[in-house]
């Protein structure tokens, strides 16, 4: 049937009331990673605005933002200075390419990236966004061997449950099958290791067998095909999995040993979330290059970067070699001077030293909540952290996947945020509440948290209680 003929697509009218969106919203918008079915009967959560710590919905009602909007919003909500610093940069000149050329903001936003970033990390390639970035880095690796005499090296390895996007490339490295069997074949060269999960290993071993697994899969592959090794500092997904002491020492020897190159994909580990400006800085190990996004305009443009090292530069600036890569959008003149308003507020207001200060009183307000039954463990670092649900604290035994499913979608997730706290309840791996706050959340935040948490998280036990006690 032509369009002419169908139901005349509806059109917002000005002011649109909460109703309205609803309709508008069920008819033509398109959610990312979302049962959309769910919502032809829910209503669907619509956001209108944001406070510092808190955002609003369309009813007017407050939540508090426990996961400053998917890792993003490190400086908080309402910051107009960041759209003055784009409403100043339009004016100026909205647009303009860095394929060939250049403009000023892309220029001063990638020294001053430069000069925060550690060791030699001194060459900026801007992207719009984390999966734009790991797909550049991959790709960077591959050339920068190439270039370099050993075109055979591209493989990548990575880590189970870790998530580093859903483009094609970086999909092949984000290692979550639910995520990957359906759009495969995938880029060729994807491999998985064991990440630093220690509470679930399964016996006493070498703290660093997880980062010697890293050796045994290059040897394995054959040190010849294999381009670069890609972690985040802290991992995101299974629930903020730390790095053992060492960890990250015991990798980049092992990538140095195999000449394989190291990534530190910072999408969110950066910018503050760890208390550094870069998450590889609080475990003291320097990358060939990191990729970011997310909190490099806390959000309020799509920006994202691959920050690479001089070495790995090199043979395109002095070379004939070429990176024949890019997006039209890479270094938006918008973006950069969001970029550079999103630093200059991070700078003035010490963030990063600010969520040192506070990530004790932070994580002791969850720890606190380790006398429920449920809880079972409670991890991550500066204000990233996870709390992994169990079925059973002594034995660590965790839900199957009907429990999960009741107790996250059924119960938890539309609970946590009925009573005003948006923050991540996922079974990515085993089911697990993650926060991660903006920067300038304290005190009162945490109780705030603690005291939705606690009594939530306890109805959830009660529920799975007597579903145990009903067969
Ligand atoms: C570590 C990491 N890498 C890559 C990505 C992909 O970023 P994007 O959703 O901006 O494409 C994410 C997204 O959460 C991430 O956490």
């Amino acid at each position: 049937m032509s369009k002419a003929l169908q139901e005349p697509p509806s059109v917002a009218p000005e002011g649109a009331t909460h109703t309205d969106l609803q309709e508008l919203a069920r008819r033509h918008l398109w959610l990312h990673f979302t049962r959309m079915g769910a919502y032809e009967r829910e209503e669907l959560p619509v956001i209108e605005r944001g406070e510092g710590c808190y955002v609003y919905d369309t009813h007017g009602k407050r939540y508090l933002d426990g996961l400053s909007a998917l890792y993003c919003v490190n400086i908080g909500h309402g910051r107009a200075e960041l759209g003055d610093a784009a409403a100043a940069q339009a004016a100026r000149l909205g647009f303009y390419t860095n394929w060939s050329y250049a403009h000023p903001p892309a220029i001063e936003l990638a020294a001053r990236v430069a000069a925060l970033a550690p060791g030699d990390l001194n060459r900026v390639f801007f992207v719009s966004g984390g999966s734009e970035a790991v797909e550049s880095a991959w790709k960077l690796a591959k050339a920068y061997h190439a270039a370099t005499g050993e075109p055979r090296k591209h493989k990548i390895i990575a880590r189970h449950l870790a998530y580093h996007g859903t483009s094609m490339g970086a999909l092949t490295a984000t290692g979550l099958p639910p995520l990957r069997e359906p759009f495969e074949p995938l880029t060729p060269g994807g491999r998985h290791v064991p990440n630093t999960n220690s509470y679930r290993w399964p016996e006493p071993r070498d703290p660093l067998w997880a980062a010697d697994a890293i050796e045994e899969a290059i040897e394995f592959e054959g040190p010849h095909t294999v381009a670069a090794v890609i972690l985040e500092p802290v991992q995101n997904s299974g629930g903020c999995f730390v790095p053992q002491d060492g960890y990250f020492q015991r990798v980049r020897e092992i990538c140095d040993r195999h000449n394989v190159l190291l990534i530190s994909d910072e999408v969110i580990c950066a910018w503050g979330r760890l208390g550094h400006w870069f998450g590889c800085e609080r475990y003291g190990y320097q990358p060939d290059m990191i990729t970011t996004a997310k909190g490099m305009t806390s959000a309020y443009a799509p920006m994202g970067a691959v920050i690479a090292s001089e070495r790995v530069a090199e043979p395109f600036l002095h070379r004939r070699a070429i990176f024949n890569h890019g997006f039209t959008f890479g270094g938006h003149p918008l973006a950069c001077a969001v970029a550079m308003a999103n630093i200059d507020v991070i700078d003035r207001e010490r963030l990063p030293q600010r969520v040192l200060e506070r990530e004790g009183e932070f994580r002791a307000t969850l720890e606190r909540l380790r006398d429920l039954p449920i809880v079972g463990d409670v991890r991550g670092a500066g204000y990233f952290l996870a709390i992994e649900l169990v079925k059973d604290k002594h034995t660590k035994q965790s839900f199957d996947a009907r429990e999960s499913e009741q107790l996250l979608r059924g119960f938890l997730s539309g609970e946590l945020y009925r009573r005003g706290l948006i923050c991540r309840t996922d079974d990515r791996g085993d089911p697990i509440v993650q926060l991660s706050p903006p920067l300038i959340a304290g005190r009162e935040q945490f109780e705030e948290i603690e005291s939705i948490l606690r009594p939530v998280l306890s109805e959830a036990w009660e529920l799975i209680a007597q579903g145990r006690r009903h067969g």
